[in-house]
C-alpha cells in the first residue's frame, strides 16, 4: 500500500490524508487518557468500539439531516471523514449533572438539570481547556455570533437524537462533548459535527442500575473499559453480542 502521509497524531486518532481532496482518514487508536493525558494506557480494542460506535452516531445523524464529517467506514479502525476547520472549542451538553460541573457548582452526581446546559471550552491542552463564556468566544474571535448560534442549535439536535438512540436501549445520556468545524461549499460555509461521538467522550449511565458505561470507567478505575464499550455496542447492535475479540488489524504504514 502506498504511503499515506500523516496529517495529525492526536490523544486517540490519527489523521491521515484522504483519497479525495477535502477528505480525511481518521485512525482509531487503543490509547485512553484522562485528566489531561496525566493518565495513560493502551486499551485492546477500545479504537475498533469507537469507530464503529462514532460511525453509528454520525451516520445516524446525517441520516436525520444534522451535517456531520462523517463520509463512511473503511475498516475496523479508519473512517472516511471531511476535512473540517476544526472551531477550537469543545462543545459541552448536560442533561444531568456530573463530572467538573457537579464539583464546580456543588451540585450532586445525577441531579436532572432544568434544561440543557451547553457549556464551551477552549481547546487548548496546556490551559487545561478552560471553560469559556460566550463573550468570550465572540471577543477573542474564536467564532461569530452566528457560529455560536449554529453550534448551539447543532448541538441541542445532537443531544436530542442520541439521548433518544441511548435511551431506546436502557442508557441515559448524562452529558457530551462535540467538536464542530467549518466546510466552504462555493461561497458559502456553514458548520458540521466533527471528531467523534463515542463513549470517550459521553457520559452513558444504565437507567436502571446507574452503572457507568463510558471513559469514567478508566477516569476512576471502575472495571474494564472494554467491557463497558463492548455493552454499548451490542445494545446499540453494532456488535455481535458473542464478541469475538476486538483487536482488529494493526496500522500497516
Ligand atoms: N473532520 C475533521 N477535520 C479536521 N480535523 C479534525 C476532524 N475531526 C477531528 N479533527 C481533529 O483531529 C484530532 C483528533 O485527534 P484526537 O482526538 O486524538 O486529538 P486530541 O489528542 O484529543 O487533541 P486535540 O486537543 O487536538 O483535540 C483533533 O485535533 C480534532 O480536533
Ligand atoms: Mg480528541
Amino acid at each position: 500500500m502506498a504511503r499515506r502521509r500523516m496529517i495529525y497524531e492526536g490523544k486517540a486518532k490519527i489523521l491521515y490524508e484522504g483519497p479525495e481532496p477535502d477528505t480525511l482518514i481518521q485512525y482509531f487508536k487503543d490509547d485512553a487518557t484522562a485528566f489531561n493525558a496525566q493518565k495513560h494506557a493502551v486499551i485492546e480494542g477500545k479504537g475498533v468500539l469507537n469507530n464503529r460506535l462514532s460511525e453509528h452516531f454520525m451516520s445516524g445523524l446525517n441520516a436525520i439531516g444534522v451535517p456531520t464529517h462523517f463520509i463512511r467506514r473503511l475498516n475496523m479502525r479508519e473512517q472516511l471523514v471531511r476535512m473540517v476547520e476544526i472551531i477550537p472549542l469543545e462543545v459541552v451538553v448536560r442533561n444531568f449533572a456530573a463530572g467538573s460541573m457537579a464539583k464546580r457548582l456543588g451540585i450532586d452526581e445525577g441531579t436532572a438539570l432544568p434544561r440543557p446546559i451547553i457549556e464551551f471550552y477552549l481547546k487548548d491542552d496546556a490551559l487545561g481547556d478552560p471553560l469559556v463564556t460566550e463573550e468570550h468566544v465572540i471577543a477573542f474571535g474564536w467564532a461569530s455570533q452566528q457560529d455560536v448560534d449554529d453550534m448551539v442549535a447543532l448541538a441541542l439536535r445532537v443531544n436530542d437524537f442520541v439521548s433518544g438512540v441511548m435511551y431506546g436501549v436502557g442508557i441515559r445520556l448524562v452529558d457530551f462533548k462535540i467538536e464542530i468545524g467549518r466546510v466552504f461549499e462555493g461561497d458559502f460555509q456553514r458548520l458540521i459535527v466533527a471528531d467523534e461521538i463515542s463513549p470517550d467522550s459521553c457520559r452513558l449511565w444504565d437507567i436502571e442500575t446507574n452503572q457507568k458505561l463510558d471513559k469514567d470507567v478508566f477516569r476512576h478505575d471502575i472495571g474494564s473499559l472494554t467491557d463497558a464499550y463492548t455493552e454499548v455496542a451490542t445494545r446499540l447492535g453494532v456488535m455481535p453480542r458473542n464478541g469475538n475479540k476486538v483487536s482488529g488489524p494493526k496500522l500497516v504504514q
